[in-house]
């Protein structure tokens, strides 16, 4: 399978003209790479200004979306709105949505599910705080979270799915999860997805590393750590050092 490099630009940056200078800059960077998606998640109000600029070159996701369809729910975004836009890849359950605006599991499967029926594509964020990591309960966590943010998801969407791995302690601290603790998450997090639905499904299901990556320390999670791609937060406000991040997964 293709590796997979998502760029979470959160709330950055602040104007339209900056935004199109770094998605141009991004594109550039990355329009020869075949081996590898790269898919580039701007805040929504930057999404409709960016398809036409990312055709060729990487993929669009948005950051989050909202599980109706339309109605009276002011200020939010469905993801039938995301796919009229073309956007393919959709980040769900950050964990800074988790922690800021009081995300549940219960919401965050009834996102995932309608993403699905949308025939978007979501990158599933779990992971374990500082505080579940040193009382030993980040399998506990990793298991409750897969399997209550995944309910009802059949077998046969499970290839639209993306699992990141991002342990919150890990984001944006400069202390990026080691690549055996990384390593054993993920064969932990396949370990769950084969015992929902079947072997098979876990090893072709993507799970990629997210929590302070940057060129130096990405191709290690490739190479050693069995992850199939990043999500990468501030090191992707900066192209040349994403476009590094890209090329250490090919
Ligand atoms: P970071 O963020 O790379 O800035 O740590 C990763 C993320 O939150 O997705």
């Amino acid at each position: 399978m293709k590796n997979l490099i998502v760029a979470n630009w959160k709330l950055n940056p602040i104007s339209q003209k900056e935004a199109k200078t770094l998605l141009d800059k991004t594109k550039r960077g990355i329009k020869n790479i075949k081996n590898a998606d790269v898919v580039v998640c701007p805040p929504f109000v930057w999404l409709a200004v960016a398809p036409k600029r990312g055709k060729g070159g990487f993929i669009m996701g948005a950051q989050n979306c909202f599980w109706e369809e339309k109605g009276a729910f002011t200020g939010e975004i469905s993801a039938l709105m995301l796919a009229d836009l073309k956007i393919n890849y959709v980040i769900i359950g950050h964990s800074e949505r988790r922690k800021y605006f009081n995300e549940t599991d219960e919401q965050i499967n009834k996102k995932i599910k309608k993403s699905l029926s949308a025939k978007l594509k979501p990158i599933l964020c779990v992971g374990e705080t500082a505080e579940e990591r040193d009382s030993n309960k980040r399998a506990e966590v990793l298991e409750r979270q897969i399997t209550e943010d995944l309910k009802g998801v059949k077998k046969e969407e499970m290839k639209n799915i993306v699992i990141a791995y991002e342990p919150v302690w890990a984001i944006r601290t400069g202390n990026n999860c080691s690549v055996d603790e990384t390593m054993g998450s993920i064969l932990f997090i396949r370990k769950i997805i084969s015992k929902l639905y079947k072997r098979e499904i876990a090893d072709n299901l993507r799970i990629i590393y997210g929590g302070s990556v940057k060129s130096e320390n990405s191709g290690s999670y490739i190479k050693s750590a069995g992850a199939n791609g990043f999500l990468v937060g501030g090191a992707s406000l900066n192209a040349e050092e994403f476009v590094k991040i890209v090329k250490s997964a090919l």
